[in-house]
């Protein structure tokens, strides 16, 4: 068998369901492929295979207990948590996808989830009313959101005898998405990405601004994916609550458009990929008060706005080989309006959504885009998770290449 996965480092989570007997065999085919596992098992999930049949398939002792039983030494979920490469939990149940949902770290399986830096796959197996309930569904969707990957069950006959969606995908296919990672892993690397973020905000005096709705969400989602496919990423952010930790994301925060172009040229010159995000203001106050305006000195008010720059086109003109991509937030003629932004700023490529699709747009967890090329192709997609979606824009943007 081919070491597709050799010097990779996996934790491979079991929980307490009858599909746990199918975890001992996607082990093996991962420590095959040439992968050093390490098991961590809930307590139920001993009642269905037994740590010493798993100890001896990954040459290594089964974690389970935050505390060994002879020595009384401590299993640090911290260090099993930075040690991974990848976490796959196969199977997991309704109640550890609660845990994980809530951050109910009280066992080991759970507490390395909650420390673990790496990817996170989780193949869910249960009975079907359990998988089709609204609270598992619901659960399920704050896990994408949170950006763990999920591998859909299949259809089949169930522990039960019942006949439903809520077996555990087969351990080959398991192995192909294990794969699929470690070779998405690499696509960017030694590429340097740029992408800004979130609004701007244009000050109109000390306490007040123009700004708009954008929360990030859409951008961090995207820098998080370039550099889990190894990519140094600079992610230039407007105002947002949002936070960064990957090591290969140099975060700067910026407030105004000008701001955010300043350090978009800068970090442009040696990029070669940018993506722009951005929701940036087109106007600022022609003027930003030193003090703030009194209500009392006028009974209205007039303000006048200048044009800001625009950072796209700016870097569409200084574009060379670099890949250039942009997104267009329609309210209506979506396509028309984003293919003359595509043309006039000089872009390989377009993301365009609408504010028109409640299940897209400022501040959602979800968008729905449509990508059109420089080529005058375009590609439509079904409403996803922003992480899916950045996963199908940088999928897009690798064939430019
Ligand atoms: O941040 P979220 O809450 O997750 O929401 C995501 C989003 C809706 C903000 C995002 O998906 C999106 O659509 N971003 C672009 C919004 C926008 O400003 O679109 P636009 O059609 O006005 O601009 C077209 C392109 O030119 C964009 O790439 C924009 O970044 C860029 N632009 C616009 C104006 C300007 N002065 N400079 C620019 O670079």
């Amino acid at each position: 068998m081919e070491q597709t996965l050799k010097g990779k480092h996996i934790v491979l989570g079991i929980t307490g369901g009858i599909a746990a007997y199918k975890s001992a065999y996607l082990l093996r085919l991962l420590i095959k492929a040439g992968a050093e596992v390490q098991v961590v098992i809930t307590p139920n999930g001993k009642e269905f295979i037994t740590p010493a049949t798993l100890a001896a398939l990954s040459g290594k002792p089964v974690v389970s207990e935050f505390f060994a039983a002879n020595t009384g030494e401590w299993h640090s979920h911290v260090d099993l948590g930075l040690w991974s490469d990848l976490m796959v939990i196969a199977p997991a149940t309704a109640s550890t996808i609660g845990k994980m949902v809530s951050g109910v770290a009280d066992n080991m399986l759970v507490t390395t989830y909650l420390s673990a830096k790496s990817h996170v796959m989780v193949a869910p197996a249960m009975d079907l009313d359990m998988w089709a309930h609204p609270s598992t569904q619901r659960n399920i969707a704050t896990l994408m959101a949170d950006g763990v990957e999920i591998i859909q069950p299949g259809s089949g006959e169930l522990a039960s005898h019942l006949t439903g969606k809520g077996r555990m995908e087969e351990p080959e296919e398991i192995l192909r998405r294990v794969e699929a990672f470690f070779k998405k892993k690499e696509s960017l690397s030694g590429k340097h990405v740029v992408v800004t973020a979130g609004p701007t905000y244009e000050n109109i005096d000390p306490v007040r601004f123009i700004g708009n709705y954008s929360s990030g969400k859409m951008g961090f989602a995207i820098a998080e994916e370039a550099a889990a496919r190894g990519a140094r990423v600079t992610l230039i952010a407007g105002p947002v609550a949002l936070q960064t930790s990957h090591p290969a994301i140099e975060r700067i925060d910026v407030r105004s458009a000008r701001e955010m172009l300043h350090q978009a040229e800068n970090a442009f010159a040696d990029c070669d990929i940018a993506i722009l995000s951005a929701a940036v203001a087109d106007y600022a106050p022609a003027e930003c008060a030193d003090s703030k305006i009194k209500r009392e000195k006028t009974d209205g008010m007039t303000l006048q706005l200048v044009k800001n720059p625009d950072i796209a086109a700016t870097l569409g003109k200084e574009k060379g080989s670099r890949i250039l991509v942009g997104f267009a937030l329609e309210t209506d003629h979506e396509m028309e309006n984003a293919a003359r932004k595509l043309i006039n700023k000089n872009l390989d490529m377009i993301v365009v959504n609408s504010l028109q699709n409640p299940l897209a747009g400022f501040n959602k967890d979800t968008n729905q885009v449509t990508l059109i090329k420089a080529d005058n192709t375009s590609k439509a997609f079904p409403a996803k998770t922003k992480r899916e979606v950045a996963a199908d824009i940088l999928d897009e943007i690798e064939k430019l290449k």
